[in-house]
């Protein structure tokens, strides 16, 4: 008998080798895929590996962890690896499945904005905080639908912040700007699919510009209750020692807020103090390092009832003022 030809012999062991995989079963597909991005030292590899299987089979997290004995089809063990692959590679777990949750929700995410970051929650929570203790020092009932309230997310990216509040205040009239266009086709296909198509409006904008203060005199300007922003914070020194992943696949508009990277805050601070109505109030997420900088610019008699909070990390990620009734003519 004859040995078979080289070639002859890598295609059997391929086939072999599919073949093996595709009676591969779940427990064994996913301590492969996990072993394969520790190895390629992508961090969350369990989570990872467990949400691209997840993402290839069409299963829940109940009947991945019920029935692990079950076999992958040919088909779902393909895409699968090849998910891992592409992880292992860098590409964001969440480019791959194309979804990242955000305060429950389900969001769409692509390569043109920031995926949603769990520490952004936070900003929600202290946005929520502060307007149910405006109500109680103003001896208000609590406004619980936001009823009558203007609300603004400026950088809305995948418009999850847009979205939480839609959800919270299931009454109020929200405008979500970003500079981004991509960004915002994304942000309002989101908002189409949880629901809130109508009471979001989208606008590019840079920060506050597309709302026009100069219409103030004839009171058509919009006054906010609330102003919240998640701005690109980080500085262009500093893109050495992001994670690969955030660095060569998240938008740069997303990411960069100058060479320090607390640059649009001064901005965002001036336009916010003309856009809020006595009361208002406003909450900015922090970069690491820009409290110091940040901070001054409320050093003003716009602003009153200053407060920073913590994350879960003990970062101090989230500040939050009041704009005070300095300013404002009685005409307003
Ligand atoms: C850090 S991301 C936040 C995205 C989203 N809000 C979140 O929390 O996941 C910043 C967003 O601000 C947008 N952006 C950057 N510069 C801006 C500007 N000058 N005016 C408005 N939006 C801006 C970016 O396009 C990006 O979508």
């Amino acid at each position: 008998m004859s040995s078979p030809a080289p070639n002859c012999h890598s295609e059997q062991r391929k086939e072999s080798l599919l073949a093996g995989t595709a009676r591969m079963d779940i427990r064994t597909a996913l301590k492969l895929g996990i072993a394969q991005l520790r190895a390629a030292r992508v961090c969350s590899d369990t989570l990872a590996a467990e949400l691209l299987l997840l993402h290839s089979t069409g299963r829940t997290r109940t009947s991945l962890y019920s029935h692990p004995e079950v076999p992958l089809t040919e088909a779902e063990s393909q895409t699968y690896f090849g998910l891992i692959e592409k992880r292992a590679a860098g590409i964001p777990t969440q480019h791959l499945t194309g979804k990242q949750e955000f305060w429950g929700m389900e969001f769409a995410v692509t390569p043109d904005v920031l995926i949603p970051r769990p520490e952004t929650e936070h900003l929600i929570e202290v946005a929520l905080d502060r307007l149910a203790l405006r109500d109680l020092r103003a001896k208000h009932r609590q406004n619980m639908t936001g009823d009558g309230l203007l609300l603004a997310d400026i950088g809305t990216g995948s418009g999850c912040i847009a979205a939480a509040l839609a959800r919270e205040f299931p009454a109020a009239q929200i405008f979500a700007l970003d500079i981004s266009p991509a960004a915002l086709f994304v942000a309002r296909r989101n908002a189409a699919r949880l629901g809130f198509a109508d009471r979001i409006q989208f606008a590019e904008s840079n920060l506050l510009s597309a709302i026009p203060v100069s219409q103030v005199a004839s009171h058509q300007q919009p006054l906010f209750d609330l102003i919240v922003s998640n701005p690109p914070y980080i500085g262009r020194r500093e893109a050495a020692t992001l994670a690969r992943e955030v660095r060569e696949h998240e938008p740069e508009i997303a990411l960069y807020g100058g060479e320090e990277g607390y640059e649009l805050y001064a901005d965002l601070v001036t336009q916010s103090a003309a856009h809020l109505k006595p009361g208002g109030i406003v909450v900015l997420e922090l970069g690491h390092d820009s409290l110091p900088a940040v901070q001054p610019l409320f050093d003003s008699p716009e602003w009153t009832n200053f407060g920073v909070a913590n994350d879960l990390a003990g970062i101090l990620r989230v500040l939050s003022a009041e704009r005070s009734a300095n300013g404002f003519s009685r005409s307003r």
